[in-house]
């Protein structure tokens, strides 16, 4: 093991500002980032898109099963950052909706669905030297990642960075929706069968609600630093 090959495992609840790190942190370093949150929106954006969700939320769990086999999801790295495809095409934008995001955490609870893109990261993780963002990398995609952190903000301060968010991409939407979007998936994350949301034993917290991008990003590279010395 040397500095460039470590497994980076990043958790924490819906709009912690977990990506915005892993992303600063995998670039600051030279590793890959892997949003694995992408992945449960784009087989959500999938299920969509094929008639798997009803209008009042149902899902027919057994056609999506029956297709996650044609399921594939890739990253692109373009001068703009890195983009999700979704069986080839370029879904980053469509991925992020509000609409994806009211349906993707009762997707993410489908025990099919976790095995199949836990598999996929495990594979993306093979060549190390990785940073990878979610709900269960350091308690169950990479158990054995050599530095985890899990990341946490007050609800009203992630909803508040998640509505300008949004409103600077030009979606309508009110504060109050976004906050109730926030509180919905943070219960149905943590109180789920399958690979609730927690802290892994090993992780270091991070409460970033009153820090600025730039501490953030000095007190992730100090922790690195910490943890590679003398290898
Ligand atoms: O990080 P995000 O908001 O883009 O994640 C979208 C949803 O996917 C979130 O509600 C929980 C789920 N998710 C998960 O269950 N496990 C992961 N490793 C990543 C995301």
């Amino acid at each position: 093991m040397n500095s460039d090959n470590l497994i980076i495992a990043i958790d924490g609840y819906s709009s912690s500002g977990k990506s915005t790190m892993a992303r600063r942190l995998a670039k600051a370093i030279g590793y890959r980032y892997i949003d694995s949150g992408a992945m449960y929106r784009a087989v959500t954006l999938y299920a969509m898109q094929h008639g798997f969700i009803a209008a009042d939320g149902s899902i027919d769990k057994a056609a999506l099963v029956s297709a996650l086999p044609e399921i594939k999801i890739d990253f692109k790295v373009t001068p703009d950052g890195q983009r999700t495809q979704l069986n080839g095409k370029d879904v980053e934008d469509e991925i992020r909706t509000l609409e994806v995001s009211a349906h993707v955490s009762p997707i993410a609870t489908i025990a099919e669905v976790r095995r199949a893109l836990v598999k996929m990261q495990r594979d993306m993780g093979e060549s190390k030297g990785i940073v990878m963002d979610g709900r269960d990398i350091g308690t169950m995609v990479f158990p054995q990642a050599e530095l985890k952190i899990f990341c946490d903000a007050s609800a009203e301060k992630r909803a508040e960075r998640r509505f300008k968010e949004l409103t600077e991409k030009g979606q309508s939407i009110t504060y109050e929706e976004v906050l109730a979007n926030v509180v919905s998936r943070d219960h149905i994350d943590e109180t789920r069968d399958e690979s609730p949301l927690r802290c892994a034993d090993d992780a270091v917290r991070l409460d970033n609600s009153e820090m600025t991008l730039e501490e953030q990003d000095r007190w992730l590279l100090d922790l690195f630093r910490r943890k590679t010395v003398g290898l």
